[in-house]
């Protein structure tokens, strides 16, 4: 890895995160979650979508040398955008299946849905896992726009095309279904910060094939969000019908295609309400205030979450503080974990999970790829 060429000097965890990255991609262009934990050896769709995100945002000012010229990062990012096209369009006859029979108003069929994850070759893990999930394949799309436009890729690849169109028409088949959230719970309800994923990739995927008209459906989504979606209060709602957020929904402002600008009244006021009732003060953020997984602990990508979306509204303090929480997690050598223990929302669940799965997963690539973009949003910000 070389730093010869940087402008400025990369703090040691960003270059560790580099690493941890791509020593993690799998021959075929997945990344396993995290490389310690057996049921994390998959690569999803939305940690991926994160981190092929994270490179390419840093092989624009940081490019790592490769042997034809290119930034490994992008490089990278390359082959995670083809192995989700591969997955996508290997699957052409079941999901053209569900298309049709969602036409029909005919009821939906799981084997005939995408899986939130595979492994690296294409394999579905096993059937106990809670797989239908709709976020992933919208920001898929959402971060192959990205990635499309800062390396100038023109006319796009047709094998993302068609991977793209089959995606657009799946979401747009199924959207209204309820499926399992980004945390992989809650399989009976439709939740927000999916319908907001699904929302960026239908916009995104507008400007990378043009000929696709996923307007109608955005309005749709945002109609059914300002009708059904909000809490009491007025925020965002972590789920149809429920009065309380959820970190994820964070996600309402994904740059560029965000159902909400970072500063739109509504998202100011669920980010308070995240902050009032998630933010677990000098570690990170829980996901939501019912979490028992591993005890409810403070999840260090969400942290770094917060102070990205910190950023997008200028609050370039605030990020630096948040961020400053996830470095102090790093171990020793630099590992950042998923969560952290030291702000259990109910400590009793904590050896039942680590019984069953093993300690924390760390390094987690997701919280790397959060924080390598973070570290771009906080670029020449130094004084403000
Ligand atoms: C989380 C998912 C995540 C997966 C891999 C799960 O525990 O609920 O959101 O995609 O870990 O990081």
């Amino acid at each position: 890895m070389a730093t010869k060429s940087h402008p400025y000097t990369l703090s040691k965890l960003h270059l560790h995160s580099q690493q941890v990255i791509m020593d993690n991609q799998q021959p075929g262009g997945g990344y396993l979650a995290c490389p310690n934990m057996p049921d994390y050896h998959f690569s999803w769709f939305r940690d991926g979508a994160f981190i092929a995100y994270a490179l390419t945002l840093d092989g624009i000012h940081n490019m790592l040398p490769h042997r034809v010229g290119m930034a490994g990062q992008w490089d990278s990012a390359t082959k995670f955008h083809q192995w989700c096209a591969r997955i996508i369009n290997d699957r052409a006859k079941a999901l053209e299946r569900t298309i049709s029979h969602a036409a029909l108003g005919q009821p939906l069929v799981l084997a005939d849905t995408l899986n939130a994850r595979y492994r690296d070759e294409g394999a579905a893990g096993p059937a106990d896992w809670p797989e239908f999930q709709l976020d992933g394949p919208g920001l898929w799309i959402w971060s192959l726009a990205k990635y499309v436009e800062v390396c100038r890729i023109s006319p796009l690849p047709m094998f993302w095309e068609s991977a793209v169109d089959l995606a657009v028409r799946y979401l747009t088949a199924v959207w209204r279904s309820a499926c399992n959230d980004c945390w992989e719970e809650r399989s009976d309800s439709i939740h927000i910060s999916t319908l907001a994923a699904i929302y960026a990739g239908l916009g995104a995927a507008q400007r990378l094939v043009p000929a696709l008209d996923t307007q109608a459906t955005r309005d749709d989504i945002r109609a059914f969000i300002f009708a059904h979606g909000l809490t009491p209060n007025g925020e965002l709602a972590k789920s149809v019908g429920l009065d309380m957020v959820d970190a994820n929904l964070l996600l309402a402002a994904l740059p560029d295609d965000g159902l909400l600008a970072p500063d739109d009244p509504l998202m100011l006021r669920t980010v308070a309400r995240i902050e009032r009732d998630l933010l677990a003060e000098g570690h990170g953020v829980h996901r939501h205030i019912e979490d028992t997984y591993y005890g409810g602990g403070a999840w260090v990508l969400l942290g770094v979450w917060l102070a990205w979306y910190k950023t997008q509204i200028g609050d370039f303090a605030a990020a630096r503080k948040l961020t400053g929480w996830a470095e102090a997690h790093a171990d020793a050598e630099g590992n950042l974990p998923e969560q952290v223990r030291d702000a259990m929302l109910d400590p009793s669940y904590y050896d039942g999970w680590v019984k069953q799965r093993g300690e924390i997963a760390r390094p987690l690539l997701w919280s790397h790829a959060e924080y390598l973009i973070v570290q771009h949003a906080l670029r020449g910000k130094d004084n403000s």
